[in-house]
């Protein structure tokens, strides 16, 4: 269920029966020279839209930027700061909750966003008492990390990893770009970097990863795997007291 394609007496309805809302949020930025500068959104949006349709729970429209200070030097990246990606996190909530949601289950595609949405969160539960929040990151899940270390090896990488440029393919087939081998520079132990300093130790943008492995169809695994931990994470969060 699309709170998009709804009407406000379907929503009313609808939280008669649950007060759960499930949110999408990724970022617009740079994924190494062959990845799709959406993918952490539009990964976030299949795996929440797919939940919504298989558990019959509202998903609100994605939040598709986020916190990407460290991709600006790359054309096609933009960014919220973490505090404004905090504000829009907390009122966003807030303003939900007023109107009868109460449980939200944040679908993450970014890295960059972990800090900023968990901050939001506490904000937003210091004067919510009745609210509750979570969020899985997809690629983080053991599950996930699990499938891709046998499909990928030591070369998955850690941005624009072989496994999110595998699942972007699986959705998106006719944005499938081929590249030569090749791992990219290993990460760097400084952390968080600015946009220059990223881009001098990652030149293509890519961190650690050999996207060369990447296929569609290892890309429906890990998609396929992922959706079936969020949907039973979401699906526990929906009941739990
Ligand atoms: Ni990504």
């Amino acid at each position: 269920m699309e709170l998009a394609r709804t009407n406000w007496p379907d929503v009313a309805r609808y939280l008669e029966r649950s007060s759960l809302l499930v949110i999408p949020v990724g970022s617009v930025e740079q994924h190494g020279p062959n990845g799709l500068i959406g993918t952490d959104h539009l990964v976030a949006e299949a795996l929440a839209l797919r939940v919504g349709e298989s558990e019959g729970v509202m998903v609100a429209p994605t939040l598709a930027y986020g916190m990407s200070h460290h991709h600006l030097a790359f054309p096609g990246s933009t960014s919220l700061s973490p505090r404004t990606l905090i504000l829009v996190v907390s009122e966003i909530l807030s303003n939900f909750y007023r109107n009868g949601f109460r449980r939200f289950f944040f679908v993450n595609g970014h890295g960059g966003n972990d800090s900023s949405l968990k901050a939001a969160f506490s904000e937003f539960l210091l004067n919510h008492p009745e609210g509750r929040t979570t969020l899985a990151n997809w690629w983080l899940l053991p599950e996930v990390m699990e499938k891709e270390k046998e499909f990928f090896g030591g070369v998955n990488g850690y941005h624009a990893t072989c496994g999110e440029i595998s699942v972007t393919w699986h959705l998106f087939p006719d944005r499938q770009s081929p590249i030569p081998p090749g791992q990219a520079p290993d990460p760097h132990h400084e952390w968080p970097l600015g946009a220059e300093r990223f881009r001098s130790l990652y030149p293509d943008g890519r961190m650690g990863s050999d996207p060369s492995l990447a296929t569609g169809e290892k890309g429906q695994v890990l998609y396929d795997i992922a959706f079936s931990v969020i949907r039973d994470r979401v699906r526990e969060f929906g009941i739990a007291p």
